[in-house]
């Protein structure tokens, strides 16, 4: 199908053209607790209404050489997971989970082909210059790798929680600058199945026009080092769909993929979590899968994939989850819905998360959740 869509648009325009995102296997069992400790993530923005949802998808459209390489990038992630609550907790651990070998067998085992692995890389390295990085932490964060890399799954390594940087972003500048320069600089030798997300989520102090600055500079920086590393970034607002268009990239730079996150409808898919407020409100909330529901994220993924092929950026879905107080019905109608909208539009995605509060693994009974689980790989 690739190739011939391939062959296709370069006979056509001397440019090729973009497939849907690729797919995999499954395996599958039952729900898991636990909340997440953090800072209320905002209501998403849904984009403008519009129509019904069209999936346009399938229809190669035209790119370019240079940008075709981002989107077999994007091809590769395919279908991944969230190793939340990990490393991204102020210390491994401290959020109830600690990395095990056997998690990345199982992850692979099922037929995911990437994971994203959210680091509060700010917990773990100095505050003044150089700012250094802790060497046992990086040791750790290698250890990752190397699990995910003996597995084939892709690894994105992605900067989560810097809350320090969203309330006062100037102040943390430098720091966030010469953290990326000590990364890029340690994973340069990497495989290009490694990818760095520049940011998780920005929001707060942070505005458009700053964070379009913040991202020029870091590309800039890791690419003295990771000519060819995939970058992953996405919009302001907690990486919303809705404000895609205010994240304008380095046109010359084609080597990103644009991630965006989805949590709506918000009351559904954070009912009970202690982090969201008022979410003790919304408990009972069920998404039935009715023509208006999914017409809504129809529209949002729509919105999503205009912006893409009017920009030539593929997209990755980084998160999305219903939280384990909703109803497991309603979490696995949706989370399946959610999957397939993605890939029709071809975007790669990564379920938000592993094993903790949306868990697709129920660690405390050690078993896949499994309505999850084939709801994801079906
Ligand atoms: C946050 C998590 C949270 C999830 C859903 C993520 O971006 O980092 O802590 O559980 O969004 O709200």
């Amino acid at each position: 199908m690739k190739a011939i869509l391939i062959g296709l648009c370069l006979i056509i325009l001397t440019a090729g053209c973009v497939p849907a995102a690729s797919t995999s296997q499954p395996t599958a069992v039952p729900p898991s607790p636990e909340p997440s400790a953090t800072s209320a993530p905002a209501v998403t923005a849904s984009p403008e209404p519009s129509a019904t949802p069209a999936v346009p998808t399938q229809t190669p459209f035209i790119i370019t050489e240079s940008e075709r390489l981002a989107y077999e990038r994007n091809e590769r992630l395919g279908r991944g997971v969230n190793l939340g609550n990990a490393l991204e907790a102020p210390n491994e651990g401290e959020w109830g989970v600690t990395l095990e070998e056997g998690f990345f067998d199982l992850i692979h085992e099922a037929g995911f082909s990437s994971v994203r692995v959210p680091i509060r890389w700010n917990a773990h390295a100095g505050d003044k210059p150089p700012y250094t990085v802790d060497p046992a932490f990086f040791a750790r964060v290698d250890w990752v790798v190397e699990q995910a890399m003996q597995r084939d799954l892709a690894v994105i390594l992605d900067w989560h929680h810097y809350v320090e940087i969203m309330e006062a972003p100037m102040g943390h500048h430098d720091r966030f600058m010469a953290i990326w320069e000590q990364i890029a600089e340690h994973y340069k030798s990497m495989p290009d199945t490694v990818y760095f997300e520049l940011l998780n989520e920005p929001n707060g102090t942070i505005g458009a026009t700053s964070w379009n600055k913040f991202v020029a500079e870091a590309i800039q920086i890791i690419r003295r080092t990771n000519p060819t590393r995939t970058i992953i970034v996405g919009p302001g607002n907690w990486n919303s769909i809705g404000n895609l268009y205010d994240l304008l990239l380095p046109p010359d730079e084609h080597n990103l993929i644009v991630t965006v996150h989805y949590y709506q409808p918000f009351q559904f898919t954070h009912q009970g979590a202690d982090w969201a407020e008022g979410s003790e409100a919304w408990l009972g909330t069920k998404w039935t899968g009715s023509p208006a529901e999914k017409s809504a994220v129809g529209r949002d993924f729509d919105a999503a994939l205009k912006w893409s092929r009017q920009n030539h950026r593929p997209i990755f879905l980084g998160e999305f989850g219903a939280y384990s107080e909703a109803d497991m019905e309603s979490r696995s109608r949706w989370t399946e819905f959610i999957a397939r909208s993605a890939e029709e539009r071809g975007f790669s995605w990564a379920y938000w998360e592993f094993c903790s509060g949306f868990g697709v693994y129920d660690l405390a009974n050690r078993k896949w959740n499994e309505p999850i689980l084939t709801a994801l790989l079906p």
